[in-house]
């Protein structure tokens, strides 16, 4: 039987994580897959989380199935994270799934129960794992434009020319706030116009909001959510907990559905907890408890939330760091869109020539679309980078 398996494409991000692990150089510089890095290089396990998890260790009596959609608490919890009060808790369903990816898959899972034939349209570019997961369910896409190579910004008339082609009952995956790979965002007002399109066409939005606090703060950046979801009778939200928490290993997310009524509410729940039931049972709890515990605990959630700030905020002086240095090197302000982008990540735009360059000469590793992870830089190797973005020719 295992022999009629053939192998299958690696994952680019993933690759790029050994190929990092195993060049020998102390120098070598790590921009490639999105998890936050302090200054010095480690990823700490958040105060809030510590604590959390002593609380936990200490009080908890049993470890018993929680139930399919995971305990009913975090999915008040991360409903109320992501939407606010800006739609009736009772159009909301709620599962918590293993990580942002798992809701993601729920997501698609769910789209190709309810709407088989329907297209699931992505940016260009987008995070490679949405393209994969669709194809490998065997479900329909198609992309719409997204990024200016020569601006490092949106291309909004390409995606707004694009997505004309929508049918009804498409799906629209976009990214709620700090865009992956790009870092590139669009504006309310660009929703705004995008939310008009799609309501004309009878599309659907799904939302991935895998960032939200690593942008421009954790309200703000679940405006553009808010505003998808309070637009459109239903509404597919896939969170993550990874990075706001810092709890990548723990696989927590969730995946929100909004529907039209209490009645397709209840329908939703039901289907959203036999997916879990068909793909895994039970959802993790760890992550979900610790997340639940903070946001529930008003000194731990203030705890968290300074955390999390401070975490966004040197990654902005990171981004300003790099753009003044590029400024310096090349008096220009050709690179002034590294300050502007917004999140962990920015595409600089460079050919996979010169990211391989830069690989071979200096140590440093970014996604071959020449994604860098922002969070991977300190103040000592942004000049380093400045220099070599400028003697690869970027
Ligand atoms: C990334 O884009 O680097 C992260 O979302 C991690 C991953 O799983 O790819």
């Amino acid at each position: 039987m295992l022999q009629n398996l053939k192998s299958q494409p690696a994952d680019k991000i993933l690759a790029l994580m050994a190929q990092y692990r195993a060049d020998p150089r102390a120098d070598k510089i790590d921009l490639g897959v999105g998890v936050y890095k302090d200054a010095t290089g480690n990823t700490p396990v958040m105060r809030a989380v510590k604590e959390a998890e002593r609380r936990i260790l200490a009080d908890q009596t049993t470890k018993a199935y929680t139930g399919l959609a995971g305990d009913p608490a975090y999915g008040a919890a991360i409903r109320d994270l992501v939407l606010g009060d800006h739609i009736a808790a009772d159009r909301v369903a709620v599962v918590a799934t293993p990580g942002g990816t798992g809701a993601i898959r729920q997501a698609l899972e769910l789209i190709r129960m309810a709407a088989p034939d329907a297209t699931v349209w992505l940016s260009n570019p987008t995070w490679p794992n949405h393209p994969s997961i669709i194809k490998y369910l065997g479900m329909k896409m198609a992309e719409y434009r997204y990024f200016d190579n020569d601006t490092r910004g949106i291309d909004f008339d390409g995606l707004m020319t694009d997505l004309e082609g929508l049918k009804s009952g498409d799906v629209v995956l976009l990214h709620g706030c700090c865009h992956n790979p790009t870092g590139a965002n669009l504006t309310s007002d660009q929703i705004a116009q995008m939310i008009t399109l799609m309501q004309a066409k009878g599309a659907v939005p799904f939302v991935d909001i895998a960032y939200q606090g690593f942008g421009d703060g954790l309200e703000a950046d679940a405006q553009i959510t808010r505003q998808i979801a309070a637009a459109f009778d239903n509404c597919l939200i896939a969170s993550s907990c990874s990075k706001n928490f810092g709890i990548y290993r723990e696989r927590t997310g969730a995946l929100i559905a909004v529907a039209k009524d209490a009645d397709q509410q209840a329908l939703t729940q039901q289907n959203l907890n036999f997916l879990n039931r068909q793909n895994f049972s039970f959802p993790p709890d760890h992550g979900a408890r610790v997340v639940t515990t903070i946001l529930t605990d008003p000194d731990l959630r203030a705890d968290w939330e300074a955390e999390l700030e401070e975490t966004r905020l040197s990654m902005l002086n990171l981004r300003q760091q790099l753009a003044d240095e590029l400024k310096r090197l090349t008096n220009s302000d050709s690179f002034d869109f590294i300050a502007h982008h917004r999140g962990m990540f920015s595409r600089l735009g460079a050919t996979p020539e010169q990211v391989e360059a830069m690989r071979a000469a200096n140590g440093i590793y970014m996604v071959g679309d020449s994604r860098i992870n922002i969070a991977g830089l300190n103040a000592d190797s942004v000049p380093i980078l400045a220099k070599a973005i400028v003697t690869a020719g970027v």
